[in-house]
């Protein structure tokens, strides 16, 4: 069998001398769009911070491999050099920096940790041109400060185009029910099935059902108290939908 993109192999997370995940195994092969569901609570941010490798998030078992390649000991810039990207349910607001210097800024400190030289002006107007079309995205939002006073609808845009940019091979977006509104909705969904390719794998962490019917995922993973307990096909999301997570709950201890 090929190399996952992303490995987890029995990772145990501990936050400020809590233990929060508790063995979460999971493998996403190339090329597939995952999800993860599960109640509030349950873990599933933790998870993309530790992935993400986010301070205070303490690795006391396990490991997280992209591509092959143990990530645990690099810091965040070179887990992105490496290709990974993460959308947050919160993205920060940068006061002062228009959108499009942000974008270059971080498609050339990317570059930059890979060994490559700089594009060009050229090369990134053409670049960002190509991909704000393909999202809808009109000139003046990238002229604005990133995420200063932007709709919801608007975050999940530039956040799409930053995904669409960098190229990553693994992509990972948590997203929570609040923070999506139809049209966010739709965005987010359009920009990863605009993604899916066959080098580049995907993790969709919700607990929300709806983003689901619009994001068809290979694989479902059901995730309660610190580790993933049930794993099938899309049809699991459904399931879900319908019986809700009663019948997961303390099933992590049976498992
Ligand atoms: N910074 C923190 N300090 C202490 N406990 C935390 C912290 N962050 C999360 N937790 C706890 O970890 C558990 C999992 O939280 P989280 O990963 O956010 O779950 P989910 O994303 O599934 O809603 C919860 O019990 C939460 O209270
Ligand atoms: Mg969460």
């Amino acid at each position: 069998m090929s190399t996952p993109m992303l490995e987890i192999v029995n990772l145990h997370v501990r936050v400020e001398d809590k233990e929060i995940l508790k063995g979460v195994n999971l493998s996403v092969p190339a090329g597939e769009v995952h999800a993860i569901m599960g109640r509030n609570g349950s873990g599933k941010s933790t998870l993309s911070y530790a992935i993400a490798g986010r301070d205070g998030y303490e690795i006391t078992g396990g490991d997280i491999r992209l591509d092959g390649k143990s990530i645990l000991d690099m810091e965040v810039d070179k887990r992105a050099a490496e290709g990974l990207f993460l959308a947050f349910q919160y993205p920060i607001e940068i006061p002062g920096v228009a959108t499009m210097t942000f974008l270059k800024a971080a498609m050339n400190a990317q570059r930059k940790a890979r060994g490559e030289d700089e594009m060009t002006i050229p090369e990134f107007m053409k670049a960002v041109q190509e991909a704000a079309k393909n999202l809808s995205i009109d000139k003046d939002m990238l002229k604005r400060a990133l995420n200063v006073g932007f709709s919801g609808g608007e975050k999940k845009r530039a956040e799409m185009l930053q995904m669409t940019l960098l190229e990553p091979k693994m992509c990972i977006l948590d997203e929570t029910d609040s923070g999506l509104d139809i049209d966010a909705l739709q965005v987010v969904s359009e920009g990863v099935n605009q993604l899916r390719a066959p080098n580049r794998s995907m993790l969709v962490i919700t607990h929300y059902q709806r983003l689901l019917n619009h994001i068809v995922p290979d694989r479902v993973h059901v995730f309660s108290d610190g580790r993933i307990v049930e794993s099938g096909g899309k049809e699991l999301a459904l399931e879900l939908e319908a019986k809700g997570y009663a019948n997961y709950e303390g099933a992590a201890g049976a498992v």
